[in-house]
C-alpha cells in the first residue's frame, strides 16, 4: 500500500465536547495547535505530517479520530480522495448531533477505514484512520443502537454502546456487581445477555428486572441469570452481599469519579476474581477531563493494564472508563 501523509488531522466528537477535546490535547502535549473548528469536529496541525500509522493518541473525547485528506465541495469528491481506504463510512452533522450513517460489515483489526464526514450542504471531509483495538468498528463511533421501550433507563443503551465500541464480550453465567444499579437498565442489558448481576443502590429497581430477582445470594441459581438486590450505599456493602464468582465491577452511581474509584478498589480487594471494570464516570464539567492521569493511576494500582476512557455518542457530561487486566 503506498503511504499517504498529511500536515492535519481531525477528531469527531459529541457537539458542545470541543472546548474539553482541545482541553486534553493540550494537557496530552502532542504540541498540536487547532486549525478549524465545526460543531462535533474538530481538525488539528502537528509539527510534523501525520501517516496513517503514526502513534494513535487515545483521546476520550473522540469518537473517532482521522488523518486528514481534506474538504470537498461534493461527496463524491469526498470518496475519490479515500482511494486507500478499503471501505467507507460515513457521518454527517444532523438534528444536532454528530450521527454515524449506519453501514453494513465491520472493520477488521488493521483495515484502512475512510470516513466522508458531512458537515454541510457543500462540506464533506475525507479521513482515514487504522482499525484497531478497542477503537469503534460504526461510523463516527456511533452504533446507532435504539433502546427497547420497556427498558426502565437509558442506562441500558450506555451499556450496549460501550459493549460494542470497546468490543466487550459477557460470557452466559458470568458475574457483573453494578453499584448504582437503580432502576436497572444495565441490569436487564446484563440479564438479557445471561449475565447475573449483583446491584448494589439504596432505590428502588423496576418491575421487569425484578422478575429475575433471587431473596438469598447464597442460594443463587446456577440454570439461568438472576438478580441479586443489596439495597443500600455502596460503602456499605460487604463480601457477603457479593459472594464469589464476580467477575466485573460496574459504577453507574451518580458521585464524584474519586468516590467510584475508591469504592471500585475496595470491591476489587473484596472480589479477586474481577477481570474488568466498566465505569460511567459523571462529571460536573467535561473540563474535568485533565484529570484522567490521576483515574488512570488509581486503576493501574488495582492491577489493571489494559485502561480506555471514551465519551460515547450516547453520553452527555459522562465518560466510559474501562479497565481490564491482559
Ligand atoms: C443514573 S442512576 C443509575 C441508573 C442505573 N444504572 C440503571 O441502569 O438504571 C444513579 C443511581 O446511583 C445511585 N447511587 C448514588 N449514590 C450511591 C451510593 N453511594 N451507593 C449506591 N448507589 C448510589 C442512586 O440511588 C441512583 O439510583
Amino acid at each position: 500500500m503506498q503511504s499517504i501523509e498529511s500536515e492535519f488531522v481531525f477528531a469527531l466528537c459529541n457537539p458542545g465536547s470541543e472546548k474539553a477535546l482541545k482541553l486534553e490535547v493540550e494537557t496530552t502535549s502532542l504540541g498540536w495547535r487547532l486549525s478549524y473548528q465545526r460543531r462535533g469536529f474538530v481538525t488539528f496541525k502537528g509539527d510534523a505530517p501525520f501517516t496513517l500509522d503514526s502513534p494513535t493518541p487515545e483521546l476520550a473525547l473522540a469518537r473517532r479520530y482521522c488523518l486528514s485528506l481534506g474538504k470537498s465541495t461534493t461527496r463524491e469528491e469526498a470518496e475519490a480522495r479515500l482511494t486507500m481506504a478499503s471501505r467507507i463510512q460515513h457521518a454527517r452533522f444532523f438534528e444536532r448531533k454528530l450521527q454515524g450513517i449506519p453501514s453494513s460489515g465491520s472493520p477488521t483489526l488493521g483495515e484502512a477505514v475512510g470516513t466522508v464526514v458531512e458537515l454541510g450542504p457543500h462540506e464533506f471531509w475525507s479521513g482515514l484512520h487504522r482499525h484497531s483495538h478497542r477503537l469503534s468498528p460504526d461510523p463516527a463511533g456511533d452504533s446507532g443502537i435504539t433502546m427497547p421501550e420497556e427498558s426502565p433507563s437509558r442506562a441500558w443503551l450506555k451499556l450496549e454502546e460501550a459493549a460494542r465500541f470497546f468490543g466487550l464480550e459477557f460470557k452466559p453465567g458470568e458475574i457483573v456487581v453494578e453499584v448504582g444499579c437503580a432502576p436497572g437498565g444495565v441490569v436487564l442489558a446484563l440479564l438479557r445477555r445471561g449475565v447475573s448481576v449483583v446491584g448494589v443502590d439504596p432505590a428502588r429497581m423496576a418491575d421487569i428486572v425484578l422478575k429475575a430477582a433471587i431473596e438469598n445470594r447464597q442460594q443463587a441459581p446456577t440454570d439461568r441469570p438472576w438478580f441479586f438486590h443489596s439495597r443500600k450505599p455502596a460503602a456499605l456493602a460487604s463480601k457477603r452481599d457479593l459472594g464469589h464468582g464476580v467477575g466485573w465491577f460496574m459504577s453507574d452511581m451518580n458521585q464524584s469519579p474519586d468516590v467510584v474509584l475508591k469504592e471500585c478498589a475496595r470491591f476489587c480487594r473484596m472480589c479477586p476474581d474481577i477481570r474488568g471494570v466498566l465505569i460511567t464516570l459523571k462529571l460536573t464539567d467535561l473540563t474535568q477531563i485533565t484529570e484522567k492521569a490521576k483515574w488512570f493511576a488509581a486503576l493501574a494500582a488495582i492491577g489493571f493494564t489494559d485502561i480506555r476512557l471514551q465519551q460515547l455518542a450516547v453520553h452527555h457530561k459522562e465518560l466510559a472508563l474501562l479497565a481490564t487486566r491482559d
